[in-house]
């Protein structure tokens, strides 16, 4: 018989396998400093487009000294046990309130953490005889949610509304067979490449076809619509969601999340969302921080102007000297470059080392062979002459990509690694 651990000795996965040439630099890398538009990275300074710290609240000094009372006042102990336990306080209850009132549902309830709570939302929406449909695009805690679904699930191509429309036929029927409903699952704003989900189109649809929508929106919730309330506000169909969820971790520069809809449904999931019913409740110092920046959300709509004025400039000034940046339409900005994976961490390097400017990069498998995605993410900290130095440094590495150089430089690279 196999040692269990065998396969983990011989493959490390398809992340994993890069380890040795990636660890510390391209994955795992250590950003030190404050968080902010300039950090340090290996003891130098770099522009940081890759915090989604899309309000600039991570190290606003209003929001770290209330952090910091709740701290002091709570401990990070304070509440013990599940929220249906021993877990459950006026304050967890008052953020709820706030939160549905801003994205404009009936009810919330607070997840402790969006990956989770997201697997779980979809655990506890569904039934074996139900159907789930959802865009093959999904975050990963959309797709591990419908993996725990025992029931039919299919995917459609993404954002492709005439997919979607095809897999409602077949959902439907089946539904009929099963006596089941249907849930579609959507994002507010795909991560990856910036795109809204097409959450207009999707909800016309519920004119022909019975089904609830879920919404993730991770990305759009404080950056999109006219008061921040997401991607649905955006597209004016907030109300057509029929489960909003969104995520502290993004414009709320913290921990936690929720999700908001009417509220039967989420007296409903407050006693079957199994990430909260045997979790410890989300601790205080986090409710009475996400309660502060919910009133920045609301009172300071300049941290939104902001955030825009840097993503009109950032992607206004990548179009202009020509850059694919794709389909955004959001505060995700992908620059796509043609190159080989050691051509893009020679690229990479070179940006840090010798531009001072740190981004994400996604290649293969993530993406197809042969593209480099280099993901910005702008906030309101960044200025605008952070914006100039990196249009500047784009145009410089984008040369070396065309000429040759980083063929070279990863030539050697790769012949050194014994690659
Ligand atoms: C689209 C999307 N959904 C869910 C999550 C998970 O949220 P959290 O970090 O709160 O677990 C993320 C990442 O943060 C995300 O990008």
């Amino acid at each position: 018989m196999k040692d269990l651990f065998a396969k983990i000795y011989k493959d490390k996965g398809p992340l994993g396998k890069w380890a040795s040439q990636a660890e510390g630099y391209f994955v795992f890398p250590k950003l030190e400093g404050e968080i902010s538009n300039r950090m340090k990275f290996q003891g130098k300074d770099v522009i940081t487009w890759s915090i989604n710290d899309y309000l600039g609240l991570a190290n606003n000094p209003e929001v770290r000294k209330v952090d910091a009372e709740a701290a002091a006042a709570y401990g990070s102990a304070y509440p013990m046990g599940a929220r249906m336990m021993s877990g459950h306080t006026d304050l967890h209850e008052q953020l709820q309130n706030e939160l549905a009132e801003f994205v404009g549902k009936e009810a919330s309830y607070l997840l402790n953490f969006g990956y989770q709570g997201m697997v779980s939302t979809v655990d506890a929406l569904v039934s074996k005889d139900d159907i789930i449909v959802y865009d093959v695009d999904s975050h990963a805690c959309i797709i591990d949610g419908v993996r725990l679904h025992m029931g039919k699930r299919f995917t459609f191509k993404h954002n492709d509304i005439a997919s979607l429309e095809k897999n409602l036929e077949r959902a439907t029927k089946m539904a009929e067979q099963t006596g089941g409903g249907i849930l579609v699952i959507s994002e507010g704003v795909f991560g990856m490449r910036g795109e809204q989900g097409k959450l207009k189109e999707i909800v016309a649809l519920k004119k022909k076809y019975n089904f609830r929508l879920f919404v993730d929106d991770a990305h759009g919730f404080g950056t999109l619509g006219a008061t921040g309330a997401g991607a649905g506000q955006e597209q004016g169909v907030q109300d057509d969601i029929d489960v909003y969820f969104a995520t502290f971790a993004k414009s709320m520069a913290s921990t936690g999340a929720f999700i908001a809809a009417d509220k039967e449904i989420i007296d409903y999931l407050k006693y079957n969302l199994r990430s909260q019913m045997f979790a410890k409740s989300l601790q205080m110092q986090l409710v009475v921080g996400a309660l502060k920046r919910l009133d920045m959300l609301r009172t300071m709509p300049e941290l939104k102007q902001n955030l825009w004025k840097i993503v009109n400039a950032l992607q206004s000034g990548l179009k202009e000297r020509g850059f694919d940046i794709g389909t955004t339409k959001s505060c995700v900005t992908p620059v796509y470059l043609k190159g080989s994976i050691p051509e893009a961490m020679a690229l990479v390097k070179d940006l840090r080392e010798n531009h001072g400017i740190f981004c994400s990069i996604v290649v293969y498998p993530v993406i197809p062979k042969g593209l480099i995605l280099l993901r910005m993410i702008p906030t309101a900290s960044h200025t605008l002459e952070d914006v100039e130095q990196t249009l500047v440094a784009f145009s410089a590495i984008r040369t070396r990509l065309e000429d040759g150089t980083y063929k070279r430089v990863s030539a050697k690279l790769i012949e050194m690694m014994g690659e």
